[in-house]
């Protein structure tokens, strides 16, 4: 597939809750949060960016991201959720790589993003195991009984910086 990376506006708003429930992964409170963080963003606030991928006309997947409060350059990768159809032909990849060359771009250092251990997850944390993210924490039970938050860092720069001096 090519796709081009464009900004969002809001006329895409309901193809991208539509893309969101599609993936059949998140719970409709986050379909909702997904939602909230669009309309925030486009309303001006900084803490929520977001990039669509287009086959032409058509939103076939988006990255939400924005920086860690009270923390030196690290942010949080929200959301990155592609149209189920198109899932494995490299449309993640090139939005995983815009978002971090932003970032990098941005002086960006750390990245880090909050997943499950849930066995539908599986080829969600494989496609970020392979992109140079780290697991590197998890909280048994997070979520739910038998389902912890898994979080994956990437360090975009020295590889240094992340580390707290032994
Ligand atoms: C995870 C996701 C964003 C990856 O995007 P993608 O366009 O399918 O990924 P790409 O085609 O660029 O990369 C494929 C890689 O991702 C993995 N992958 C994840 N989900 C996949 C799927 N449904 N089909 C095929 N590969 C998938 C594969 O392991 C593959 O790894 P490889 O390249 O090492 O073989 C996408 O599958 C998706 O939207 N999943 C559901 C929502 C989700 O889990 N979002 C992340 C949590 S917010």
């Amino acid at each position: 597939v090519s796709c081009s990376l464009r900004p969002l506006g809001p006329a895409h708003r309901a193809r991208l809750e539509q893309l969101t429930r599609g993936a059949g992964l998140f719970r409709e409170e986050e379909v909702a949060t997904a939602l909230e963080l669009l309309d925030e963003s486009l309303a001006g606030d900084d803490d929520y960016r977001f990039v669509g991928a287009f086959d032409g006309e058509q939103l076939i997947g988006f990255a939400c991201w924005g920086p860690t409060p009270g923390t030196v350059a690290t942010s949080d990768l929200y959301w990155i959720v592609v149209d189920r159809d198109r899932q494995g032909s490299g449309v993640g990849s090139e939005l995983l790589e815009d978002v971090e060359g932003r970032l990098r771009a941005d002086g960006g250092r750390l990245v880090v993003v909050e997943t499950s251990s849930r066995a539908d997850y599986q080829p969600t944390r494989k496609f970020y195991e392979s992109r140079g993210y780290d697991r590197t924490a998890t909280i048994p039970g997070y979520y739910a009984p038998g389902d912890d938050l898994v979080i994956y860092t990437k360090e975009l720069t020295t590889g240094q910086l992340a580390r707290a001096t032994p």
